[in-house]
This record gives C-alpha cells, sequence and structure tokens, in this order.
C-alpha cells in the first residue's frame, strides 16, 4: 500500500538530484540498492559497518531526530572524508514514516576504509 511510502530524496556528489520511494523500515542503503540509484561506491561493505562509502549528511532538524547513533557507526563514521556534524551512515538509518521528503547529501568524498588498509599493507 501506499500508506507505508516515504519520498527521499538524494542529492548526489555532482549535484544530482534522485527522488525514491521508499518504504518505512528499509535503511537508506536499501533505499539506493533497491532503487538503483547511480551514486558511485555507496555502500561498498554492504551495510556491515566496514567501509563508511554510506555516508550521508542530513538536515539539522532531521538528524537531531535519527535513532541514536551506535558506538560501532560512531567508530567507522570517524573515518570517514568530509565528516559533518549531521552526519550518519546510510546503511544504519531506517526509514521512517515522519521522515516523509527528506533530503540527504552525497559527500563530495568518499573514503573506503578498506581500501585505505590495502594501500597500507603495500607500503
Ligand atoms: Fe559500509 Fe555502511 S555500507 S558502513
Amino acid at each position: 500500500s501506499s500508506a507505508d511510502q516515504v519520498t527521499v530524496h538524494f542529492v548526489n556528489r555532482d549535484g544530482e538530484r534522485f527522488t525514491a520511494i521508499a518504504k518505512e523500515g528499509e535503511s537508506l542503503l536499501e533505499v539506493v540498492v533497491n532503487q538503483n540509484l547511480a551514486i558511485d561506491g555507496f555502500g561498498a561493505c554492504e551495510g556491515t559497518l566496514a567501509c563508511s562509502t554510506c555516508h550521508l549528511i542530513f538536515e539539522k532538524d532531521t538528524f537531531q531526530k535519527l535513532d541514536a547513533i551506535s558506538d560501532e557507526e560512531l567508530d567507522m563514521l570517524d573515518l570517514a572524508y568530509g565528516l559533518t556534524e549531521t552526519s550518519r551512515l546510510g546503511c544504519q538509518v531506517c526509514i521512517k514514516k515522519s521522515m516523509d521528503g527528506l533530503t540527504v547529501r552525497v559527500p563530495v568524498d568518499v573514503s573506503d576504509i578498506r581500501r585505505q588498509m590495502e594501500v597500507g599493507k603495500q607500503s
């Protein structure tokens, strides 16, 4: 039914906007994957809290209403480039009805911590 549908807008790095119809309970990563949004390199670890490529920047109002952040998410978020005061990891934020009309921004820089570790190993 349309009752559990929530509209979410994504602003990609280049300013391109995507509008997705999400379902309550989906994570923002699932929204990107399920709707095939063309956000390069997003969600590299498939939501296992091992990358930070799903870093999204929220509007202040929405950010304050999100569920509390876990230590695991906080640790991974710390490694994200371009961290802001309203940053979260998209794989850890689930859609709620109250988020209808939400806009999230994809940060310009993405860091995949796993890639950094690979580079570290080689040098
Ligand atoms: Fe890797 Fe969210 S998808 S931490």
